[in-house]
């Protein structure tokens, strides 16, 4: 057996336990801005630029129904989702920043305010649109990302809520919460990245109706019941617990998800979002 320097987790001290959370707290939150930022920069350069020279017709390339002939309605609500997004998903990670919020307090309550009215205008859009111009997938997924809906609209007012009455504790609970379920979307796509990716190929799906068991299980676990919220909630436990097998273990997962979402993230740039710039 050879020797490794990792001691087992009884004889990491207690101190090193909360340090060890935070590190890996930080290192996926650095991949997950880096990979929110690309998708935001994918945003605004597909559907930003055909907007503005009004090339509407360029969104269907993406979205069966993003554009439909004689709906204005209908496409301003589109129009609104896809733009508005990139706001949030450039914003969230801003907000997270610890520098920034102590340095610029007056920027984080401007953005905090914008993140959350845009997080309810988005959810309400994507409500209309998967409710009204259907789209691809079943009714599973269709389901999953509408409870999804709910938890970001009634996250957000709760966000608000607890900011305004000076609960910080809870605000900082609420507005992570928050950040993960408007992420969802965004760790749907990585999820489905990073699966395509180990398995060579779409595996438990079929590409032209996207549907099948793996698409179910992701939206249901990207959805409707988050695995971030969970790990999230696991990571709220660890750092009032301290509990350092706990902690450890937590740390551990934030780890394991960190490697998982940069795999996702680099298949999603390469495979899905540059290409589509082209
Ligand atoms: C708040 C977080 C959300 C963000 C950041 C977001 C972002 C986006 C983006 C960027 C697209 C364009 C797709 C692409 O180019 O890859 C899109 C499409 C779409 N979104 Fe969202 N979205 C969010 C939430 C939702 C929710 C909660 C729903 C439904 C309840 C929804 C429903 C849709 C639908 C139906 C499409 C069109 C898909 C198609 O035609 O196949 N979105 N969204």
């Amino acid at each position: 057996m050879t020797e490794t320097n990792v001691p087992p987790v009884e004889k990491v001290p207690a101190f090193h336990a909360p340090r060890i959370l935070n590190l890996a707290a930080s290192a996926w939150l650095t991949t997950a801005s880096v990979g929110q930022w690309v998708f935001g920069f994918y945003i605004i350069s597909f559907y930003g630029k055909s907007t503005a020279a009004g090339e509407f017709e360029k969104w269907n390339r993406v979205l069966p129904h993003g554009y439909v002939e004689g709906d204005w309605k209908g496409n301003l609500i589109v129009g609104l989702h896809v733009l508005l997004a990139a706001v949030i998903v450039i914003g969230g990670p801003l907000q997270l920043i610890p520098a920034l919020r102590a340095q610029f307090p007056r920027f984080h309550r401007l953005l905090g305010r914008i993140y959350v009215t845009i997080a309810i205008l988005v959810a309400s859009a994507g409500l209309f649109m998967i409710w009204t111009r259907g789209g691809i997938g079943d009714s599973t997924q269709r389901i999953s990302i509408s409870i999804q809906a709910i938890y970001i609209i009634s996250f957000a007012v709760l966000a608000i809520r607890c900011a305004r009455s000076r609960q910080l504790e809870k605000h900082r609970r609420w507005a992570l919460r928050l950040y993960m379920v408007v992420n969802g979307v965004w760790f749907f796509r990585v999820g489905l990245m990073f699966w395509i990716l180990v398995n060579g190929g779409p595996a438990g799906f079929d590409r032209e109706t996207f549907t099948g068991p793996f698409l179910t299980t992701l939206s249901i676990l990207t959805y409707a019941i988050p695995l971030s919220l969970i790990i999230l909630e696991m990571y709220f436990f660890a750092q009032k617990n301290q509990g350092k097998v706990f902690t450890i273990a937590t740390s551990a997962l934030i780890l394991i998800f960190t490697v998982i979402m940069g795999i996702g993230i680099f298949g999603a740039t390469m495979g899905m979002w540059l290409p589509r710039l082209k």
